[in-house]
C-alpha cells in the first residue's frame, strides 16, 4: 500500500512515469533525524537489500601519480583485454549507431552541430570515431568547461582505446588543464579546458596542431565557450575563403551540446560563411541533417532549388551538418516538497536516509547543492549519522564533488562502489551534464546553484546563490534515469519549479568581461563590439570591461592592447592578478608576488575547521604564520615556510592546520608561473630557493602591487566602524576567515568579494589611505 510521505507530496510529471512508479514500493515513514540522531534506523525501517552494485566500468585501471603529480593511467592485464571489456559498453551507447553518419557528415562539411542527452556517449566516442578519418592526421582537441571532466574523460578514453594517457611517448590520449599539462609528443586526442584552448588560440591563431576541434557542453554557455565559438566561426570562414595565412589542411569543427539551440548555432556559423556571399559567392541554405532525413534526398532537393540560380558552386551547399542522438532515458518519478524550505541540508539528510533504508541496492544517490560549504556540511552530517547505523544495514559512502576539490578526491566518484555500500555523491552543478556519475538512481535537487554575477554599479563580480533554470532542473532529474527507472526529489515546490526561468542566462550576459576582452584583444580582435557573439553582451558591460583594462594599463588610450596587456594575457590568470605580477616585475618583488598569486589560485590553503575547540587550536598553531598586514602576507609566509621545509612537509602542514594537498598545488603553480615569467623575460633566472622573508620596505612594495591590480577592491574605514569601498561607496565587512577580521585599519585592499548574508571582503590586506589615493590619482 502506498502512503504519501509526511513531508513530501508526490506529483507525477507524465502518465508513463505514473505506470512505472506504481510498481515501486513507497516509503512508509521518513526516519526522523531529530529523534533518531545517530541512528536513523531506530524507527524500525529495515533496509531492503537486493544485491551489491555491479562494479562500474572504471574498475579495471590502475591509475598512478607520477612524481611530478601528473596522472599516468596504465591499462592493466594487457591493453587489448581492457579495450575488449569496454567495447560492449561502447557499442551499447546511444551514439554508437551514428558513428558512420557523423564521419560522413564531416567528410562532406567542416562544421557539425551534434546534440544528444548527457550520457549518450558524445564526449567519449566522437573523438574516437574521427581518429581514423583520412583528413585526421593531427590531433583532436575536445574542450570541457571543467578540469574534473577533462581529466576523467581522458582517463576513460585511454582505457577504451587500450592506450596510455599522459606525457609518455606511447600515450595517445592526454589532457591539458590550468597548471597541469598531461600530453605527450604523440597525443592524438586531447581533452582540455576551454581556457586552455583560448590560450592556444593566442599562440596559434590558425590552430595548426589540430585536425579537429570539438567544443563540448556548449549549452553551459560559459564566456570561454562563447569566445571559442566566435574565434572558430571566423577561422572556419577564413579557411573556406582561402584567407588563412598558414594553415593548409582543413579544420573540422564539432559543436556538441546536451540541450543546444541547434538552429541558433547553425545560423551563427552559417552567418559567418554567408559573409562570403556578400562578395558574390554562393550562399543558400546551409543545414544538412545526418539522421532523421535522408541526406541525399534533402541535398537533391536543395541542389535542384539552387541550381536555378547558380550552377558553379555546388560544393557550397549544405555547409553545416546537424545530428541528433536520441538519449536513453528511463522513467523518473518526481517528488516535490509541499512547502518551500531553505534548509536544504536538513531536508536532503532526511531523504538520504529514507532512501537508504527503503530502497534496494544497487542505486546511488546524487545530491545537488549550491556550493562547497553546504556540501561539506552535509558530508559531515551523513558520515556522523551513518556511523550510528546498525551493522546489518548497508554502508553509506558520502563523496563530495566540486570544482575546487583536489583531483584524487574527485576521482573517487568514479571508483566502483564497494559491496553492500551505497554512494551518496554531494555535488555542485558539475554533475548536471559535465560529469556522468555511474550508478545513480536517486537525485535530490536543492534547486539552487552558485553563479557569477557582475554588479555593474559596483564594478565587482560576486558569487551568488540563485535558483537554477528549468532546463538545469530537467538535466538534474535526468541523472536519475540513465541506467534504470529512478526517482528525483526536488527540495522545492512544483509552483516554484513552474516559476523558474526556462534557461540559464549565458555567462557572457552577466559576468565581468575584462578577461574575455583581454583575450580578444591579444588575439588581434580590435573591434570587440562587432565580434561575432552568439549573444551580444550589453554595451555597458563591454564599456566597463574596456575601462577596467584601461585602468589596469592593459590597453592604450586608443583601445589598442599595450605591451603590459600582452603580457597579462599570456597568464592563465584574471587580468587583475596578471596586472599584479607585471607590476611586481617593475618593483622587483616578483617572486613574492608569484607566491601570493599561486596561493590565491587554490581554494583554502588553511583547513576549514568546524568545532570551536579545533578552531582555537588552529589559531594558536598558526600564530607564527599570521601577519598583521593581513591575509596576503600571511599566505606569503605560509608558502615560504612550506617551501623551505625540506623533509617533513606533511607533518608541518598537520602542525599548522594547513592543507598539504593545497600546498602541493601551490608549489606546482608557483613553478609554472616562475617558468612563464622567465619566458616572458620578467624574471632573469629561476632561483633554486625561496627569497628571504620580506623587509618592511619590500612588504610595502608587495602591497602596492596588489593595490595596482585590485584598486576597484579597496575600502576605507568609516567613523561608524564600517568599511566603505573607495569606488562605489559600498559597505563591506571583513570576512570571518580573514586574519584581519574584527581588526580596524584605515584602509583595506581585498582580492575577493563574496555576498552571502551580506557583502564580505575575503583575502584582505591593510594598506594606507594615501597609497590608495595615489593609485586612484594615477589610474583615473
Ligand atoms: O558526452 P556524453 O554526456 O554524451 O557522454 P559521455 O561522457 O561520453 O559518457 C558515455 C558513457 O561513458 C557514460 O554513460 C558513462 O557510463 C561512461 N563514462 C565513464 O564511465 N567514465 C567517464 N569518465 C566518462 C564516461
Amino acid at each position: 500500500p502506498t502512503s504519501v510521505p509526511k513531508e513530501l507530496e508526490i506529483r507525477r510529471e507524465n502518465p508513463s512515469v505514473e505506470e512505472e512508479t506504481s510498481q515501486t514500493s513507497q516509503p512508509k515513514k521518513i526516519p526522523s533525524i531529530t529523534t533518531a540522531r545517530k541512528n536513523p534506523a531506530a524507527n524500525g525501517i529495515r533496509p531492503n537489500i537486493q544485491s551489491a552494485p555491479p562494479p562500474s566500468d572504471q574498475s579495471n585501471h590502475s591509475s598512478s601519480r607520477l612524481p611530478n603529480g601528473k596522472a599516468h593511467v596504465q591499462p592493466q592485464n594487457g591493453l587489448s583485454r581492457k579495450r575488449e571489456a569496454l567495447l560492449s559498453t561502447k557499442k551499447g551507447l546511444p551514439i554508437w549507431p551514428h558513428a558512420e553518419g557523423i564521419r560522413a557528415a564531416l567528410r562532406r562539411n567542416n562544421v557539425l552541430v551534434l546534440t544528444g542527452e548527457t550520457g549518450s556517449g558524445k564526449s567519449t566516442q566522437v573523438p574516437q570515431f574521427l581518429l581514423s578519418e583520412p583528413w585526421c592526421s593531427k590531433c583532436i582537441a575536445i574542450t570541457q568547461p571543467r578540469r574534473v571532466a577533462a581529466i576523467s574523460l581522458a582517463r576513460r578514453v585511454a582505457e577504451e582505446m587500450g592506450t596510455f594517457m599522459g606525457t609518455g611517448k606511447a600515450a595517445k590520449v592526454g589532457y591539458s588543464v590550468r597548471f597541469d599539462n598531461a600530453t605527450g609528443p604523440n597525443t592524438r586526442i586531447k581533452f582540455l579546458t576551454e581556457g586552455m584552448l583560448l590560450q592556444e588560440f593566442l599562440r596559434d591563431p590558425e590552430m595548426e596542431q589540430y585536425s579537429a576541434i570539438i567544443v563540448d557542453e556548449v549549452h553551459e554557455r560559459s564566456v570561454n565557450v562563447d569566445l571559442i565559438l566566435g574565434f572558430l566561426r571566423n577561422l572556419v570562414a577564413d579557411l573556406e575563403r582561402g584567407k588563412a595565412k598558414k594553415r593548409k589542411q582543413p579544420l573540422k569543427v564539432v559543436i556538441m551540446s546536451a540541450t543546444a539551440d541547434v538552429e541558433g548555432l547553425v545560423k551563427f556559423f552559417d552567418d559567418g560563411l554567408k559573409e562570403e556571399t556578400a562578395n558574390g559567392e554562393a550562399g543558400g541554405e546551409a543545414v544538412e541533417e545526418t539522421n532523421s532525413v535522408t541526406p541525399g534526398a534533402k541535398k537533391d532537393k536543395k541542389m535542384a532549388k539552387r541550381s536555378a540560380s547558380d550552377d558553379t558552386q555546388p560544393q557550397q551547399d549544405n555547409r553545416i551538418s546537424t545530428c541528433f542522438v536520441e538519449g536513453r532515458q528511463y522513467p523518473v518519478k518526481m517528488v516535490y516538497l509541499p512547502e518551500p524550505t531553505d534548509d536544504w541540508v536538513e531536508s536532503a539528510l532526511k531523504l538520504i536516509f529514507r532512501i537508504h533504508y527503503k530502497e534496494p541496492l544497487p542505486g546511488d544517490i546524487l545530491v545537488f547543492l549550491p556550493g562547497q560549504d553546504t556540501i561539506e556540511g552535509l558530508e559531515k552530517l551523513v558520515k556522523d549519522y551513518a556511523e550510528g547505523m546498525e551493522k546489518d544495514v548497508p554502508k553509506l559512502l558520502a563523496l563530495p564533488l566540486f570544482a575546487a576539490l583536489p583531483q584524487h578526491a574527485q576521482q573517487l566518484i568514479f571508483e566502483p562502489t564497494p559491496a553492500r555500500t551505497r554512494k551518496v555523491i554531494l555535488s555542485t552543478n558539475i554533475a548536471e551534464t559535465s560529469v556522468t556519475v555511474p550508478g545513480v538512481r536517486y537525485v535530490i535537487d536543492c534547486g539552487k546553484s552558485k553563479i557569477k554575477q557582475f554588479r555593474n554599479n559596483l564594478g565587482l563580480e560576486s558569487l551568488l546563490v540563485k535558483p537554477i533554470s528549468k532546463s538545469a532542473a530537467i538535466q538534474r532529474k535526468g541523472r536519475a534515469g540513465r541506467e534504470a527507472a529512478g526517482q528525483c526529489y526536488r527540495l522545492y515546490t512544483e509552483e516554484a519549479y513552474n516559476g523558474l526561468d526556462e534557461r540559464t542566462t549565458p555567462e557572457i550576459l552577466r559576468c565581468d568581461l575584462s578577461h574575455a576582452i583581454l583575450t580578444m584583444k591579444a588575439r588581434g580582435v580590435d573591434d570587440v563590439i562587432n565580434f561575432p557573439f552568439l549573444d551580444r553582451p550589453p554595451r555597458e558591460a563591454l564599456r566597463k570591461a574596456l575601462l577596467q583594462l584601461l585602468n589596469l594599463g592593459a590597453l592604450e588610450e586608443t583601445g589598442v592592447i599595450s605591451e603590459r596587456g600582452l603580457k597579462m594575457a599570456k597568464f592563465p590568470l584574471t587580468p587583475t592578478l596578471g596586472c599584479v605580477l607585471v607590476e611586481a616585475a617593475h618593483r622587483d618583488c616578483l617572486l613574492e608576488a608569484i607566491d601570493i598569486v599561486s596561493a590565491l589560485s587554490v581554494e583554502n590553503v588553511f583547513l576549514n575547521l568546524t568545532t570551536d575547540e579545533r578552531k582555537e587550536e588552529a589559531e594558536t598553531a598558526r600564530r607564527d604564520l599570521y601577519r598583521r598586514e593581513g591575509d596576503h602576507m600571511t599566505l606569503l609566509v605560509t608558502v615560504q615556510r612550506y617551501a623551505e621545509e625540506r623533509t617533513g612537509r606533511k607533518a608541518w602542514c598537520e602542525r599548522h592546520f594547513v592543507s598539504h594537498r593545497a600546498m602541493q598545488n601551490v608549489l606546482n603553480i608557483r613553478k609554472q608561473l616562475r617558468e612563464l615569467c622567465k619566458s616572458l623575460k620578467m624574471l632573469s633566472y629561476i632561483p633554486s630557493d625561496t627569497p628571504p622573508a620580506p623587509s618592511e620596505e619590500r612588504t610595502k612594495d608587495i602591497l602596492q602591487c596588489l593595490l595596482r591590480g585590485f584598486i576597484m577592491n579597496t575600502a576605507r574605514f568609516m567613523p561608524d566602524l564600517s568599511y566603505r569601498t573607495f569606488i562605489g561607496n559600498q559597505t563591506v565587512a571583513i570576512h570571518p576567515s580573514s586574519v584581519l577580521h574584527k581588526r580596524q585599519t584605515e584602509a583595506i585592499v581585498f582580492t575577493e568579494f563574496v555576498f552571502t548574508t551580506k557583502a564580505f571582503a575575503r583575502g584582505v590586506s591593510a594598506v594606507q589611505y594615501d597609497w590608495v589615493d595615489e593609485v586612484i590619482e594615477k589610474v583615473f
